[in-house]
């Protein structure tokens, strides 16, 4: 005898507010454009920017602050390092009705395009991100809405920023995916693809290494969402130097602006275009 096929279903935890779980925030508490720090502290870099700055919720990683950027409503939610926390960031954020982010992050460059403080605005990713993996095959894409690098690459002239394209590899670590050492000078655990992996990316014209852009991108596109990034040059690779020369203000600006870019371009065209 056959046996019927059961479908489980899971209903959305929710967090005492009635919010959704992770972010504590119900539909209206946030504007559909968000800005994603990884660090909890820089959403208040960011609102540096802004007026009327309202923290709203802290729940482990995810600490949200609203304000107004130019007169736009904005806010900045933090997604901690890594995709797995991300996606649970991204996908409460629409829940709560998000349509537009952009990740304000840090990288590693591996070419001589750029150097410490250089801003990075990756137009796709290589998906080691470990999270995308399980909601799509491999060969599907990450990339960058087009209009949310338009609104970036517009921002940074704007401001007078030193940016770039990039083409990011994203890996869920930060030591041995990155070719970083276990033990400083070598020694202990040390396969052949560590000590190769910036060689081998450089010569396939990767720009950047870091850790959430391409598990963003997937996770956001797969929610119907636009999703952009910027990312400061904190390490140089080729040089081995690490410093942040003032990059993570510039991203973090740079971001406001572009939402603000967005949102007019938004307004004439008389809603959220793709
Ligand atoms: N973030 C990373 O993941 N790697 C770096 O080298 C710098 C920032």
């Amino acid at each position: 005898m056959m046996s019927e096929q059961k479908t489980y279903l899971a209903s959305a935890p929710k967090a005492g507010n009635e919010g959704v779980y992770h972010l504590r925030l119900k539909q209206g508490d946030v504007p559909s454009y968000v800005l994603l720090p990884g660090a909890p502290e820089r959403t208040m870099v960011i609102a540096e920017n802004w007026e009327q700055v309202q923290e709203l919720a802290q729940y482990r990683e995810y600490k949200t602050v609203t304000g107004s950027y130019k007169g736009m409503p904005l806010a900045a939610t933090s997604t901690g390092i890594g995709c797995p926390g991300a996606e649970i960031c991204i996908h409460e954020l629409n829940v709560v009705g998000v349509h537009t982010c952009i990740r304000v992050g840090t990288t590693g460059c591996i070419v001589p395009d750029f150097d410490l403080g250089d801003l990075i605005i990756p137009v796709a990713c290589i998906r080691k991100d470990g999270t995308s993996i399980a909601y799509v095959e491999p060969e599907f894409p990450a990339f960058a809405n087009t209009r949310v690098v338009m609104a970036l690459m517009q921002a940074c002239e704007r401001l007078n920023y030193r940016y770039g394209l990039g083409l990011s590899y994203t890996v869920g670590s930060f030591y041995i995916g990155q070719g970083r050492p276990l033990q400083e000078g070598g020694g202990g655990y040390w396969p052949s693809f560590a000590e190769k992996i910036i060689s081998d990316l450089q010569s396939a014209r990767v720009t950047n290494i870091e850790m959430d852009t391409a598990g963003q991108y997937v996770v956001g596109y797969l929610h119907g969402m636009r999703m952009g990034a910027i990312l400061s040059v904190i390490a140089n690779r080729v040089l081995d130097r690490w410093g942040d020369n003032g990059g993570e203000e510039r991203a973090c600006r740079a971001a406001c602006e572009a939402m603000k870019i967005l949102a007019e371009w938004d307004q004439s065209a008389g809603g959220a275009i793709h």
